[in-house]
């Protein structure tokens, strides 16, 4: 009897199965990963741009982000603001004064904010609930979207209960090994799944994600973070090249490039087409033009950061994080700019995932 082999599927056929939603198992996420050319992502990006625009068209959705806190009980081996680093300046915002600045991103056009910080205990879920009822009383019109890493499943209910409309807690890496890599013993990817299929349950908006080029990560790891997206299906997603700290134990690593993290991108627009998926700040720090080069790959959110100036330089997950440039909040004249000379526009809006949207209205 002849044996039966399956060929190897060739890459178009595998980003076609992708294009129609089909689930792709581990050998055909293997020739999407390592299949890179310039000229395939070239394709790709086009690809994902098509599927973007027609679920959002030529939106770019802002978020206005304040770094609230750099206090941080974590000890992440990546991150600038870990515990560890005795050298970090630490400071916290006031409510009056995170509220000061969500009045100025207001002005500005910003219908989303973004809260986000270190673990810092100071910040209790009183204290969080109370910023959080008051943003939305002040900015009913406003979503409000936390970044405050994982707690407990009360706590996250409190959030939603006072107004919080979505999560980011980005699972960093889905395999467990890799993840053991990037973090201290105490953090475990199991934990990080049980908040995010909370996050979920609970009807937030919710985001996942991943560093490109993390210390360890390979294409099986890659492998696992698509499949655990698909298996997960966030609405948001964010993908940033890693980028190493002159302060911690990956100072020596190399950082993630442009070109994969654009990659990946387009490939998660076409896993996720309905995905939010911002150009993060960590591409636009790695190569000028960055965040632009993220919306042509596939993306469609970009989030300006709206912390007061004294602050910006104390938030420092990473070296040369950009803050004084296009990415500031009072640019936004400046991004818009730029995203219209490549075709898009910056809109007035609390750019919510399409399947909330037709739920509030
Ligand atoms: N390079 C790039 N991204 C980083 N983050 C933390 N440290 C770094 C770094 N060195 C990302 C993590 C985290 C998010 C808030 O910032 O993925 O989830």
């Amino acid at each position: 009897m002849e044996k039966k082999t399956t060929e190897p599927m060739c890459y178009e056929a595998c980003v076609r199965k992708l294009e129609q939603g089909e689930r792709l198992d581990r050998e055909q996420w293997r020739t999407l990963i390592d299949g890179y050319s310039q000229p395939r992502a070239a394709d790709l990006a086009r690809r994902a741009g098509v599927l973007r625009d027609r679920i959002y068209g030529k939106k770019v959705f802002v978020r206005g982000l304040i770094e609230f806190t750099n206090y941080c009980r974590n000890d992440c081996y990546y991150c600038g603001i870990r515990r560890s680093n005795r050298k970090v300046c630490r400071y916290r915002l006031t409510e009056g004064e995170i509220l000061s600045c969500c009045r100025a991103g207001y002005a500005l056009g910003f219908r989303t904010f973004v809260l986000q910080g270190g673990e810092d205990s100071y910040f209790t879920d009183e204290r969080i609930v109370s910023i959080v009822q008051k943003i939305r009383e002040e900015f009913p019109e406003c979503a409000v979207t936390l970044s405050i890493g994982e707690k407990k499943k009360e706590s996250y209910a409190a959030f939603r209960e006072a107004g919080a409309d979505r999560y980011l807690l980005r699972h960093e890496t889905a395999d467990a090994d890799h993840y053991r890599q990037l973090h201290p013993p105490e953090l475990t990817l199991e934990n990080r799944i049980t908040c995010l299929r909370e996050l979920k349950r609970l009807g937030f908006q919710t985001g996942a994600g991943f560093m490109v080029g993390s210390p360890g990560q390979t294409t099986e790891t890659l492998i696992d973070d698509m499949q655990f997206l698909e298996e997960l299906q966030p609405e948001m997603v964010g993908i940033g090249p890693f980028i190493p700290h002159h302060d911690t134990p990956f100072r020596e690593q190399a950082a993630g490039t442009l070109e994969q993290t654009l990659y990946l991108l387009s490939l998660v627009r076409l896993l996720l087409p309905q995905v939010l998926l911002p150009a993060t700040t960590a591409l636009g720090t790695i190569a000028p033009g960055g965040r632009e080069a993220g919306i042509l790959a596939g993306a469609n959110v970009v989030m300006p950061n709206l912390s007061p100036e004294n602050v910006r330089e104390k938030y420092l997950l990473y070296d040369n994080k950009i803050c004084t440039g296009k990415e500031a909040a009072e640019c936004l004249e400046d991004l818009k700019a730029s995203m219209a000379a490549i075709g898009y526009q910056v809109v007035i809006d609390r750019g919510d995932h399409i399947s909330y949207q037709k739920e509030r209205k």
